[in-house]
C-alpha cells in the first residue's frame, strides 16, 4: 500500500534505506546532519551550543543489537518511519556501528568507551546508545518494535517545538498512588521513543545517571552485567529515565517533580523545558492507565511490545 504512494525518487530513498537496514554493518545516514559541536557532557570548558537549536533535528535512530539477523517484522516497521518523514535523516545502528559512533561523538569521553566495551548484556547497550545518540545528536529515538502512525513534522506545534528540548510519552499511570508491583512505580515514562535536541541537560542528565549506574553494577570481572530485569529497569531502562527526569526537571524548575505530576495528562503538558505526551500518542491500546484503542485520533506511533516477548523473556528462564 505504501508504494503507491510513493514518489520514484521517495522510493529510491527508500530502497536505500532497506538496503542499509540489511547490511547490519555500516552508519548509513540518508540525509545526515550536520553534525555540531555538541559533544560536551561533563565537561564545562567546552561552548555549547544548548539551547540555542528552535527545532528538533530531523532525524530518525533506531538500534539493532546483537548483530544478528534482522527479521521481516522489523524491517517492515522501520521502513514507515522513513516512509512517512521524507526528509528526515535514518540511520540504524548496530552493536559494531553504535561502538564507532561512540568514539566519534565523544572523543574525550574514554570512560564511555570503556564502560560501552564492559557492557555484556544488549539490552543494557541498547539503552545506552540512545541516550548517547539523543545527547550528541538529536532527533528522534524509536525501538525496532515501533512503528510510525503520523509524520514527525505534525507531531508537535513551532512554538511548542521552540520552548522545549525534550518529548516524552507517559507508558503507564496507575492514577493514584498505588505502585505498580512489577514496575515499582506509580507512573513511568516510554524509553521506547524519546524526542531531544542535541544537548538537551535532560538528556545530559539521563546519560550521565545512566553511566553511573552501569559504573555501579559492573562488579564481575568479566564486566558489566544485569542479573535481573529488575536490574536492567533500574540501571539503564526506564524506571531510571522516568526518575533522571523528574529530578532534573526538578531541578530546572526549582519546584519538586514527582509521579504524580505524570498522572491523569490529558493534553501534552509542559514541564521546564520537558513536553510531556498524555498516554495514548506513544502507547495507545493497553488495557490500563486510560491508554485509548489503537487507531485512536491521538496516536502519533504504535508500539508493538516485541521486547516483553524476547528480551524480557530471556530473563525468565
Ligand atoms: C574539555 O574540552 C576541552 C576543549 O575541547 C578539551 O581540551 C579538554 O581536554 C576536555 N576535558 C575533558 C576532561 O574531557
Ligand atoms: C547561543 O545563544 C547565546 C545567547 O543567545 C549566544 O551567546 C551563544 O553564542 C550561542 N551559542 C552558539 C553555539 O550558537
Ligand atoms: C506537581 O504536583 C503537585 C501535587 O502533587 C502540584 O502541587 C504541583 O503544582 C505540580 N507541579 C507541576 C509543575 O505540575
Amino acid at each position: 500500500m505504501w508504494m503507491n504512494r510513493t514518489s520514484r525518487s521517495r522510493r529510491s530513498i527508500l530502497l536505500l534505506a532497506l538496503a542499509s537496514l540489511l547490511s547490519l554493518t555500516l552508519i548509513v545516514g540518508l540525509h545526515p546532519c550536520q553534525r555540531k559541536d555538541v559533544y560536551y557532557i561533563a565537561n564545562e570548558s567546552r561552548p555549547s551550543s544548548i539551547g540555542n537549536d528552535t527545532v528538533f533535528p530531523h532525524k530518525v535512530w533506531q538500534t539493532w543489537q546483537g548483530n544478528k539477523q534482522l527479521e521481516d517484522e522489523p524491517l517492515r516497521l522501520a521502513r514507515t518511519w522513513v516512509e512517512m518523514n521524507p526528509g528526515y535523516g535514518y540511520e540504524l545502528l548496530t552493536d559494531d556501528s553504535a561502538r564507532s559512533y561512540i568514539t566519534k561523538t565523544f572523543p574525550y569521553r574514554a570512560d564511555i568507551l570503556q564502560i560501552w566495551d564492559r557492557t555484556l548484556d544488549y539490552i543494557l547497550r541498547a539503552d545506552l546508545i540512545r541516550y548517547l545518540v539523543l545527547l550528541g545528536d538529536g532527533g528522534l529515538y524509536t525501538d525496532m518494535d515501533t512503528d510510525c502512525t503520523r509524520p514527525i513534522s505534525e507531531w508537535l506545534s513551532d512554538e511548542k517545538a521552540k520552548a522545549v528540548d525534550l518529548v516524552v510519552g507517559i507508558e503507564f499511570d496507575t492514577r493514584s498512588d498505588d505502585v505498580r508491583a512489577d514496575m515499582d512505580a506509580a507512573a513511568q515514562l516510554c524509553s521506547w521513543s524519546i524526542m531531544a535536541k542535541p544537548g538537551s541537560r535532560h538528556i545530559q542528565h539521563v546519560t550521565d545517571t545512566v553511566l553511573a549506574r552501569l559504573q555501579e553494577l559492573g562488579n564481575t570481572p568479566a564486566g558489566i552485567h544485569a542479573p535481573s530485569i529488575d536490574d536492567v529497569l533500574r540501571t539503564t531502562g526506564p524506571r531510571v529515565f522516568t526518575n533522571a527526569l523528574l529530578s532534573s526537571m526538578s531541578k530546572q524548575i526549582v519546584v519538586p517533580i514527582t509521579t504524580r505530576n505524570l498522572s491523569y495528562i490529558e493534553e501534552p503538558k509542559v514541564i521546564g523545558s520537558v513536553s510531556i505526551l498524555p498516554i495514548s500518542l506513544f502507547a495507545s491500546g493497553q488495557e490500563h492507565s486510560a491508554s485509548k484503542p489503537w487507531g485512536n485520533e491521538q496516536q502519533l506511533l504504535s508500539h508493538h511490545w516485541s521486547g516483553f516477548h524476547t528480551w524480557k523473556v530471556d530473563y525468565d528462564h
